[in-house]
């Protein structure tokens, strides 16, 4: 009968139209998925090391940074030993400079060992959230900067991303606060003539400024909610 045929028609219709509109939207482009949280290696698999012969870094910093994306919330993850540190600052000058120890501000914060009267080769690894949008710089001020004026040294900008992952809005406690240096029985040559809980010129006012950068993110964050 010919008024059956006419809803099964229209059911039909409707039915492909909704495979079209569906199989449509399904190859219509998504909205570009934000980037995931990644942890970037400093160096690759070469590390963040400095060879005292041949005076050169294990790696080349500023290319292997040109080479990747940086997001809030991402990790930079250091191998290295105590022969090196890492300085990380917003402070440019201070970055030219080579030298943290006449910055007293609120953006250099120094991480690993303090370097410099180390004779001890411990391997570190370093995990550094990026907390800080835009230029952040990194460099070892080991050797009076020695290291850092042939290489260990490297500027990123830091992309807002996903923004700050809330995990990091409050920053873990003790993660980003300078480590202390493993232990001296561990090895290492000459590391008796050491002592690691002393502090060299600047390393008080960097921590000083890092616990003040704490307290000013914990009350932004108390006020903001
Ligand atoms: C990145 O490193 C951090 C700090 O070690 C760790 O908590 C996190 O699980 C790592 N993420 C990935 C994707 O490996
Ligand atoms: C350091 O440099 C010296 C001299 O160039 C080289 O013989 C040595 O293998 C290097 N050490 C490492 C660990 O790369
Ligand atoms: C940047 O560092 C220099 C010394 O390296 C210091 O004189 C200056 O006050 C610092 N600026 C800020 C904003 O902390
Ligand atoms: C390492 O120790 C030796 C002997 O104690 C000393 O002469 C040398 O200056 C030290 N090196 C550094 C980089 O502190
Ligand atoms: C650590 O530095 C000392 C000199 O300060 C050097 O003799 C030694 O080879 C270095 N060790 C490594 C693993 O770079
Ligand atoms: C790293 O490589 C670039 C060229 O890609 C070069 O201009 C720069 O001087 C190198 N840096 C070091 C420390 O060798
Ligand atoms: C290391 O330095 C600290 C602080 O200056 C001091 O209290 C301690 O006695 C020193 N330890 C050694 C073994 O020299
Ligand atoms: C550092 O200090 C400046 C000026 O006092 C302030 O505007 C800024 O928010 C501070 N940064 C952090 C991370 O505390």
């Amino acid at each position: 009968m010919a008024p059956r045929q006419c809803p099964i028609g229209a059911a039909t219709i409707a039915f492909s139209l909704a495979v079209i509109i569906s199989v449509v939207s399904a190859a219509a482009p998504a909205p570009a998925p934000a980037p995931a949280n990644k942890n970037h290696t400093v160096g690759g698999a070469a590390g963040w090391f400095y060879n005292t012969s041949s005076v050169a870094p294990s790696a080349n910093y500023s290319d292997w940074a040109a080479s990747q994306t940086f997001y809030l919330g991402d990790f930079l993850i250091f191998n290295t030993n105590t022969n090196s540190s890492v300085v990380q600052t917003g402070n440019d000058t201070t970055y030219s400079l080579c030298d943290a120890s006449n910055d007293d501000g609120n953006q250099t914060f120094l991480w690993g060992s303090d370097g410099g009267d180390s004779n001890s080769s411990n391997p570190e690894v370093l995990e550094i959230p990026l907390i800080y949008e835009g230029p952040n710089y990194f460099f070892s001020d080991t050797m009076d900067g020695e290291q850092c004026q042939n290489g260990m040294k490297f500027e990123i900008n830091v992309l807002h991303g996903n923004g700050l992952p809330p995990a990091l809005k409050q920053p873990p406690s003790p993660s980003p606060v300078p480590k202390p240096l493993p232990p001296t029985s561990t090895g290492g040559d000459g590391s008796s003539n050491e002592n690691q809980t002393s502090e060299k010129n600047g390393v008080e006012g960097i921590r000083g400024g890092f616990v003040l950068a704490i307290l000013g993110m914990l009350s932004l964050f108390l006020t903001t909610v």
